[in-house]
């Protein structure tokens, strides 16, 4: 018999490690045949820790566990898939996950991650052994035809910025994989190299051999250091299997990785401070162009790609474009790894075709909030994403239909809100964070940020209310057009949605009007 115990940090922060250890002590004292098998996370945060039992080839689950509940698990029969109040039945039965289409998570928390073995009993490894057969131009079109666009935020299409280093000319070209998943209530690259580590590796080795990169770097954030470990044993093991190295599966082709922490910048998941930053030098903003495509890592054509994009290629290799491009809607296509956060009762990662409302995610698939109070405003894209009210509650989860309601999709997080959150709060938290990330190369970030603070300090004390919402807004405008990179240009999304569609929050009482 296998258990599994999740070894994804959003479980141990639940206390999966405990739960493991007494697991182990309960199947030693009663002399149980069974072994500990250590998964990623199903992404359903609420029964974590989930454990699982194979049983007649399904998994039964029991969640959420906790140690003083594993004793009585046992007594219930767990290794048989008894019964108990904390059973859940078969996992892959349970609503929140039967439907989902799982196409880049298909094998996360059901795998045993750093397996090889288990990786190309479920899939694994076919799509690169396609793209090794393949000339690289082939590759690149295969990408491009599935409508992959970059998972990151900016949606740019995966296949056309692969072509660029295709064509490129330069001595060497270089694979970096942006892991410095920056964005509150985001999760799904770490997810997924905790939990499904070869598939980012194969990801990246399909994109050296379609673009003539030999060498790969995957820079993650230093706050994630379950997923720094389990990607460098991964990495090991891949090289020591011929994935990697000299000769990736004999193709004569060489491609390597080498794993790099990030020193907890918000601004390093910006590509060309990343840039730098993987280059020895302080974390700020080039300018564009040139663009990484022509002249990226030590000046050398370089792909720089989200965990997610290239995380999606195998599958994409392995059962061709027009399987991929036929989910989704409009110019989105293929699947996106919601991460539903905050105030939500059922929070966690949902794998889904592009096109369900975001009302349908919120209230349906999170389940409301855990509040029980109504949802306010839900935040999408992370801390430079605006906030919707409810009435926006229609809009499809699609690139251009939240750009059309002044919104972004970005890594695709949403963040829950219940009817007692401040907006004006939220404004202002999205100005002091700008403040705070500011590379400070440029002049509107740098010192819009901070007066960006003051003018909302003013309008919640009533100082001149009308004069200051119409500064701040004047504010927005000159660092919307005048920034130089994302962080300073899309901090006006958080604080404009929030004066349009709350501006009840933004009317206090004043003290002294102009
Ligand atoms: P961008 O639109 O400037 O560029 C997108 C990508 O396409 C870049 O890699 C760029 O080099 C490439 N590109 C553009 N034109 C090209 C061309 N003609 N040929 C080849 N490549 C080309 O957007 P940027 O500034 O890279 O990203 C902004 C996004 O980042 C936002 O939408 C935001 O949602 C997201 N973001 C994500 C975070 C996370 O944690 N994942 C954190 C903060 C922001
Ligand atoms: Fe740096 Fe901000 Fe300018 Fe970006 S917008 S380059 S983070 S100062």
């Amino acid at each position: 018999v296998t258990i599994y115990v999740p070894r994804d940090a959003a479980a141990l922060a639940l206390g999966a490690e405990k739960v493991a250890e007494a697991v182990t002590q309960e199947i030693a004292a009663r002399g149980i045949d069974a072994k500990i098998m250590r998964n990623g996370s199903r992404g359903m945060f609420w029964l974590e820790p989930l454990v699982e039992v194979e049983v007649s080839g399904k998994r039964i689950g029991y969640g959420p566990v906790k140690v003083k509940d594993v004793a009585a698990l046992f007594d219930a029969g767990l290794e048989s898939g008894g019964d108990h109040a904390l059973c859940l039945g078969e996992v892959e039965g349970l609503p929140f996950l039967k439907e989902q289409t799982r196409l880049t998570f298909a094998r996360c928390g059901v795998v045993d991650p750093l397996s090889l073995k288990d990786y190309e009993a479920h899939g694994g490894l076919a799509g690169l052994r396609r793209a090794a057969d393949m000339a690289p131009a082939d590759v690149v079109k295969e990408v491009t035809e599935s409508g992959l666009r970059g998972r990151g935020g900016a949606g740019f299409p995966t296949g056309i910025k692969w072509k660029t280093v295709l064509d490129a000319v330069g001595e060497r070209k270089y694979i970096v994989c942006n892991a410095d998943e920056g964005d509150s209530g985001t999760f799904a690259d770490r997810m997924i190299m905790e939990g499904d580590p070869f598939v980012l590796i194969e990801g990246m080795a399909i994109a050296g051999l379609a673009t003539g990169a030999t060498k790969g770097f995957i820079y993650i954030r230093s706050e994630y250091p379950h997923a720094i470990a389990t990607m460098t044993e991964a990495v090991e093991i891949a090289g020591g299997a011929g994935i990697l190295g000299a000769s990736v599966l004999s193709s004569g082709r060489a491609f390597d990785i080498e794993v790099r922490t990030g020193a907890g910048a918000y601004v390093c998941g910006e590509e060309t401070s990343l840039l730098n930053s993987l280059e020895g030098k302080r974390g700020v903003v080039r300018a564009k162009p040139p663009l990484p495509a022509h002249q990226g890592l030590f000046a050398c054509p370089t792909v720089i790609n989200n965990v997610i994009s290239l995380a999606s290629v195998p599958v994409i290799l392995e059962k061709g474009a027009v399987f991929y491009r036929d989910f989704g809607m409009g110019r989105s296509r293929g699947t996106i790894p919601l991460q539903i956060a905050g105030n939500v009762k059922h929070g966690g990662l949902y794998e889904t075709a592009f096109g369900l409302s975001l009302g349908d995610i919120v209230e349906r698939i999170g389940g409301g909030t855990a509040t029980g109070r109504p949802v306010k405003a839900v935040q999408v894209g992370g801390p430079l994403g605006a906030y919707f009210p409810r009435t926006l509650f229609d809009t499809p989860f699609d690139y251009e239909a939240f750009a059309a309601k002044d919104g972004l999709i970005g890594h695709a997080g949403i963040v829950i809100f219940d009817d007692t959150v401040d907006m004006l709060k939220q404004a202002r938290f999205a100005m002091e964070f700008c403040a705070v990330e500011s590379c400070g190369k440029c002049t509107p970030c740098r010192i819009g940020s901070t007066r960006g603070v003051e003018t909302a300090d003013k309008i919640a004390q009533g100082i001149e209310p009308e004069k200051n919402r119409a500064l701040l807004a004047d504010l927005c405008n000159t660092m919307k057009f005048g920034s130089l990179c994302a962080l300073g240009g899309f901090t006006p999304y958080p604080v404009t949605s929030a004066m349009t569609h709350f501006p009840d929050d933004f009317a206090p009482t004043p003290l002294i009007e102009a």
